[in-house]
């Protein structure tokens, strides 16, 4: 059974990785965000007009997330490496089978910064998860979780809460395949108040907090 999922797992990734060369060479390469902006208009709804998603965190915010990051988690949705019905949806919407307009959509969004506070947590478990996040997370996702687009890692800070303990709960559960190859052992070793304390850190946004240091 567990061999099977592996070997599933290996196809969709083999797959989506075959569809994102392809559709790499389609690209023209020079993005224009001002037409991404216009395109951003059937995100809107749910993503919202300054890019920062809904505020109980259902929907993440895109504002100041790296291009590469966009693209790639589009396109696993299209591509069925990440569940979700209403992205599964949109990324399979025949609009969006260009690339330019996904590029220049990322463009668009990669650009904003984000503009007004995320869902935080209640800070009980901060100091923990800022432990946490510097022992375990930092060396990939920077020091103030800023991510690396050249390397396609995620910007998490200034993300919802709600958002984050769910990507690492589905992650976890086998909801988000992707993701738990790569981050499996990382995640499953955390406690419950690591996670609360993790995304509670990351989501007040450290450009505008100072980082507490490691005990
Ligand atoms: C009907 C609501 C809805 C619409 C419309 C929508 N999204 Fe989403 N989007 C979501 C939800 C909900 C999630 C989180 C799903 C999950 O947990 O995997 C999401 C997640 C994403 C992610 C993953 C972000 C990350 O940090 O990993 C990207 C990228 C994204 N959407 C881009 C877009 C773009 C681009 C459009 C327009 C072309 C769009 N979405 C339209 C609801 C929507
Ligand atoms: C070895 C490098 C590395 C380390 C260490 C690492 N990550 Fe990641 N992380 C990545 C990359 C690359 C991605 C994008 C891969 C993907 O989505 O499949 C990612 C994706 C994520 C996402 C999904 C973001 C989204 O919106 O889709 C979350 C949440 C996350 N990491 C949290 C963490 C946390 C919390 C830790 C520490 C416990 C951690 N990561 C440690 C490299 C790393």
């Amino acid at each position: 059974m567990i061999s099977g999922m592996r070997i599933a797992g290996s196809v969709v990734l083999l797959v989506s990785l075959a569809s994102l060369a392809a559709s790499a060479e389609a690209w023209s390469g020079s993005p224009d965000p001002a037409r991404g902006e216009r395109l951003y208009a059937t995100c809107s709804a749910c993503h919202g007009a300054a890019g920062m998603g809904q505020p109980e965190g259902p929907a993440p915010v895109l504002a100041g997330q790296h291009e590469t990051v966009l693209l790639r988690q589009f396109a696993d949705y299209r591509d069925s490496a990440r569940w979700d019905p209403r992205m599964e949806h949109v990324a399979r919407l025949r609009a969006f089978a260009d690339r330019d307009d996904l590029a220049d959509i990322a463009a668009f969004l990669s650009r904003l910064d984000a503009p007004l506070p995320a869902d935080i947590g209640s800070g009980a478990d901060l100091a923990e998860g800022a432990r946490a996040f510097v022992g375990h997370c930092a060396s990939c996702h920077g020091a103030t979780g800023q991510g690396d687009g050249a390397r396609g890692v995620p910007r998490l800070a200034g993300q919802h809460q709600g958002y984050l303990r769910r990507q690492v709960l589905d992650a976890v559960e086998g909801r988000r395949p992707a993701l738990q190859a790569s981050h499996g052992a990382r995640f499953k070793s955390l406690s419950a108040a690591s996670l609360d304390g993790l995304a509670d850190y990351l989501s007040r946004n450290l450009r505008r907090v100072d980082p507490v240091p490691p005990r």
